[in-house]
């Protein structure tokens, strides 16, 4: 049986093969499953199979792990429009709506993503879920300043149903909160990990809310972005449109 690294793999490396041309200008996502990507981009690159690519990286990560294979990078700021962005996610629903932000990306990754012209999902099969919401903890990036005041606005929020505000510790990259310093953002914030124990019935609504909280800079809910989702499972790769 393919070992879950091996169905990431499978995934990036089918998002790469699946979408991306010569000429693209390509948005890199973040985390265990969209390193694959980067790496397939980096491959295609090297061999000369893709020419003419340059990609926006979604984090400092990311940017790191493209420069050391060799892809070149540009910025929103002169490229205002992507082709394709690939990008994992750690929850998604039936209709493609995504959680995102278990690797402390998120602001970044949605900058990107929203100004992408195809937006695909690369997931295994664990990621699926039925309702967002107790499959996986929704981050929120806050800025430092007040955040404990933050926090207990964003727990106020009728929309978010008795969810408690965890502030992430440790790295910025997991949400398990396991160090003594707070998890610091690539953009100099915090990240919030909202532990919801009931599904999001209106994800929408909950989205509209959060960012209206003064000190919120983004959160992790993706709605409506989702081109395509990719799954790995242990019976193969199926590919949804959404
Ligand atoms: C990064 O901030 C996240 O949005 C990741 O895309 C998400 O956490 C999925 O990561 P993995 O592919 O490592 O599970």
């Amino acid at each position: 049986m393919a070992s879950q690294d091996e169905l990431k793999k499978q995934v990036g490396y089918k998002a790469v093969d699946d979408y991306v041309r010569s000429g693209m200008v390509v948005g890199l996502g973040t985390g265990s499953t969209a390193f694959f990507a980067v790496e397939r981009v980096g491959q295609k690159l090297k061999s000369g199979e893709l020419q003419d690519v340059v990609a926006i990286p979604t984090s400092v990560r990311t940017k790191e792990q493209a420069e050391a294979l060799g892809i070149p990078l540009v910025t929103l700021d002169t490229h205002s429009r992507l082709d394709v962005a690939i990008d994992g996610a750690d929850s998604v629903d039936p209709d493609g709506n995504l959680v995102k932000g278990g690797g402390g990306a998120l602001f970044r990754e949605k900058i990107v993503e929203k100004a992408s012209d195809k937006f695909v999902v690369i997931v295994d099969q664990s990621k699926m879920c039925d309702a967002l919401g107790p499959h996986f903890m929704l981050p929120i990036e806050i800025l430092p300043f007040c955040h404990e005041h933050t926090m207990r606005c964003l727990e106020a929020l009728p929309s978010m149903n008795g969810a408690k505000a965890v502030l992430r510790m440790g790295s910025s990259a997991n949400n398990k909160c396991d160090g003594d310093e707070i998890a610091v953002s690539d953009n100099g914030c915090y990240l919030v990990d909202m532990k919801c124990t009931s599904p999001i019935t209106d994800a929408v609504r909950l989205a509209d809310d959060i960012i209206k909280v003064v000190g919120v800079v983004e959160h992790g809910l993706f709605c409506g972005m989702t081109d395509h989702v990719i799954i790995a499972g242990t019976d193969g790769i199926e590919v949804k449109d959404v």
